[in-house]
């Protein structure tokens, strides 16, 4: 099986723990998008009468409505019954570097208010340690982002400002500017976590910490439906 083919295994598979009545979330990429195409057609062939979805991006709003699915939002919805996400890394916890994608800030908020957050992946984001594979998406508003891009540097990261093809600076839905931060493989990330939350002018990072659920992963070993270990990196 491809890569593709893969995700869409994984993707699939979370679209149908989708039940009639719910409020769902939905991630952004490549993997996510094949859960939305399969809610979009459970829901034409009239399996999931009631469901209602919260997009985390622009993009993902105008392929929901585009498939056909109903929309709300969080201030209709405080409280979601499951999304389902991909991610760029997931270490053993199931502790997650989510932002490759850009929309990290709106993935955390959804996450946050999900009662269930779903990841669906290959197995090639399988990874050690964060930070082995990918550099660290945070999200930060354009006033002082160079002071931002020091502060990342002080705690030993390298960094870059994420651009456009045209060299211009990539924005978010948001209209904020996106740092990679690479700090190489991250020793603890609840620890980072907390240094980043508490600096004013970072609105968001990839560090998805405790928050993931459910892993449905799939790859040459078959597929496999994770939880988190009952120890986390996070302590808890
Ligand atoms: C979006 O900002 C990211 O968090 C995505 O969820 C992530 O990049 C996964 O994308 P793929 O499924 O395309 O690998």
């Amino acid at each position: 099986m491809s890569p593709d083919a893969f995700k869409q295994q994984a993707a699939e598979h979370a679209a149908d723990l989708v039940e009639p009545g719910m409020v769902v979330g939905l991630g952004v990429g490549s993997t996510a998008i094949h859960a939305l195409n399969r809610i979009a057609a459970r829901i034409r062939s009239g399996e999931l009468p009631g469901v209602l979805a919260v997009p985390c991006s622009l993009a993902v709003e105008n392929a929901a409505l585009a498939a056909g699915i109903p929309l709300t939002t969080l201030e209709d919805h405080p409280y979601i019954d499951l999304t389902i996400d991909g991610a760029d890394e997931i270490d053993p916890y199931l502790n997650l570097i989510k932002g490759g994608g850009g929309a990290l800030l709106r993935e955390k908020i959804v996450a946050q208010a999900s009662r269930r957050e779903i990841i669906v992946a290959d197995a090639s984001k399988l990874s050690p340690r964060l930070g082995e594979r990918w550099p660290l998406p945070i999200e930060v508003l354009p006033f002082g982002w160079g002071a931002q891009a020091a502060f990342l540097e002080s705690l030993g990261a390298a960094v870059v400002l994420r651009r456009n093809p045209d060299g211009s600076a990539y924005t978010t839905d948001q209209g904020n500017y996106v740092i990679d931060a690479n700090f190489g493989p991250i020793d603890s990330p609840s620890f980072l976590a907390t240094q980043l939350d508490a600096r004013a002018g970072i609105l968001a990072h990839g560090l998805f910490i405790s928050l993931a659920t459910d892993l449905i992963l799939a790859g040459p070993q078959g597929l496999q439906h994770l939880t988190p270990p009952a120890t986390s990196e996070s302590g808890t």
